[in-house]
């Protein structure tokens, strides 16, 4: 796995997945808008390394996630797949009927090894430390038109419970005012909010820490929907196959990966709020002002050459489609150890995570997709699901064109929508009140006698048989002649 940013970007660089840009391009819009051209260009486009930020001498990476190579490869495996049936062995602990057996599990029980993080005294992060450090310093994006200014969109922002000490680690972008300080934007439903509301039923300073571009596996964590007070660190090591090293603050009381290139500590005032946005958001709207909290900065440390990593959202897909790609895999086979019946899951990059999910199921009972629907309402971060499709488990979710068909054909509008309330996504901007507002299940599996459906339902064409083999070799002839 890798040591650190730097050498992920070599990796990169291995696979021809990065592309450097040597000519003088603008933290001011430009480098957002080359990312958006680069982004939405086949398979997500090539990581980028802007080398000559203009007026900055620290480089910018960018869309280092963008395409299921590069996600797979920041999580070290071949295929997102393997690394949910890593995680499937892992959840589903066996008793080793022999020796070998026992051999067997050696390596998966030295990955659990790793999980606990260590802490480390010298850390390449701390080499500069400037208690009198600017944000003006660094190439940070304004990255659309009309954005409220200049953004951190890709932190690691760091806190602990005051009560109970439990840390906290989430991405949440921060809309810098001026050097010293910046907005705080976690949601109201996010572990950082929920520290925040304790220190300030406590009139308490919350103390906080942001790491800019760790190594990879420890990026993606951030982003990780995690349920509340599992520290994303056990997850990160266990993507990175070995301990996160974490070194102490010099003016706060918390950890930060060592190997950052940049960490920004600092601290939240209780009771205080500030407008922040808009900002061209992963909706591909402008989310709207509202009032955050704010961060004041103590202090910067960072490497001698640090790299600025950051990221561009906008109209999808984008860089963070492919981050929560990871996520679906990453936490499917952990949904399925208290609904086992869910056999895939699908958020479709235009779905935005939270606007559709669709989930196939193996049916069992009346009244299944329901059931369904119902707990993915009362799952962590799936409470916020807008549209909840459940399909029967022969249909392949991953195949959107195929949900599109069999949701057409299976459901009957009157009987099988199913409507609810409850909190949705902050970045909601159809409710009628912010963060309150309505939800949909369509139940498009095929419907039962013992759910009320007296009728015969139709049998899917098919071509099988001899027909079907003769059909693939006839075509494995003719195709190699023919061009579309
Ligand atoms: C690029 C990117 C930017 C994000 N920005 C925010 C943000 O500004 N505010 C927020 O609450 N969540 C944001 N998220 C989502 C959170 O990082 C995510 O919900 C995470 O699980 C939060 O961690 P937590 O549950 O520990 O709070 C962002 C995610 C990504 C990938």
């Amino acid at each position: 796995m890798f040591k650190d940013l730097n050498d992920f970007i070599a990796a990169l660089d291995r696979e021809r997945e990065r592309a450097r840009v040597t000519d003088p391009v603008s933290p001011d819009l430009e480098i957002g808008a080359v990312t958006d051209r680069v982004s939405k260009s086949p398979g997500g486009g090539p990581g980028l390394l802007f080398e000559r930020p203009t007026g900055f001498d620290i480089p910018v990476a960018v869309n280092l996630y963008g395409s299921m190579k590069r996600i797979c490869l920041a999580l070290g495996v071949r295929t997102l797949d393997d690394l949910a049936k890593e995680i499937e062995e892992i959840a589903t602990p066996k008793i080793p009927a022999g020796m070998l057996d026992a051999l067997k599990m050696l390596p998966m029980l030295n990955r659990l090894r790793d999980l606990m993080p260590r802490t480390v005294s010298d850390a390449p992060c701390q080499e500069v430390v400037r208690r009198d450090g600017s944000l003006d310093e660094f190439p940070i994006l304004k990255c659309w038109p009309d954005d409220g200014g200049r953004y951190i969109t890709l932190p690691l922002v760091f806190t602990k419970d005051p009560e109970s000490g439990q840390r906290n680690i989430g991405t949440y972008r921060m809309q810098v005012y001026d050097g010293r300080t910046t907005g705080m934007h976690w949601q109201r439903h996010k572990g950082g909010a929920q520290h925040h509301r304790v220190a300030e039923r406590l009139g308490k300073r919350l103390p906080v820490a942001v790491a800019l571009g760790p190594d990879p596996a420890v990026a993606y964590s951030a982003t990780a929907p995690m349920p509340e007070g599992l520290d994303e660190l056990l997850l990160a090591g266990f993507l990175r196959r070995d301990r996160v090293e974490l070194v102490k603050c010099i003016t706060v009381d918390l950890e930060v990966p060592a190997n950052s290139q940049i960490v920004l500590e600092g601290y939240v005032d209780p009771g205080e709020r500030r407008r922040e946005g808009p900002f061209g958001d992963h909706t591909g709207f402008y989310s709207h002002p509202d009032d955050y909290p704010v961060f004041h900065l103590t202090c910067i440390t960072h490497q001698k050459r640090p790299t600025y990593l950051t990221t561009v959202v906008g109209v999808p897909p984008m860089e963070d489609f492919y981050l929560g790609k990871a996520s679906e895999r990453i936490f499917l086979p952990l949904i399925r150890k208290t609904l086992p019946e869910i056999v895939d899951m699908h958020f479709p990059a235009a779905g935005i995570f939270h606007n559709i999910v669709v989930i196939s199921i193996d049916k069992r009972y009346p009244g299944h997709a329901r059931k369904i629907m119902n707990a993915v309402w009362g799952l962590g971060q799936l409470m916020f699901s807008k549209t909840v499709i459940v399909v029967d488990k022969d249909v392949d979710v991953q195949n959107e064109a195929e949900v599109a068909w069999i949701v057409g054909t299976h459901y009957d509008p009157e009987r099988d929508v199913q409507f609810t309330r409850g909190p949705v996504d902050d970045l909601e901007d159809a409710s009628d009140l912010p963060a309150y507002g309505s939800k949909m299940g369509i139940d498009a599996t095929r419907k039962w006698a013992s759910e009320g459906f007296a009728r015969q339902w139709p049998k899917r064409i098919r071509n099988e048989g001899p027909a079907a083999v003769k059909a693939d070799a006839i075509w494995e002839k003719i195709s190699k002649g023919w061009r579309a």
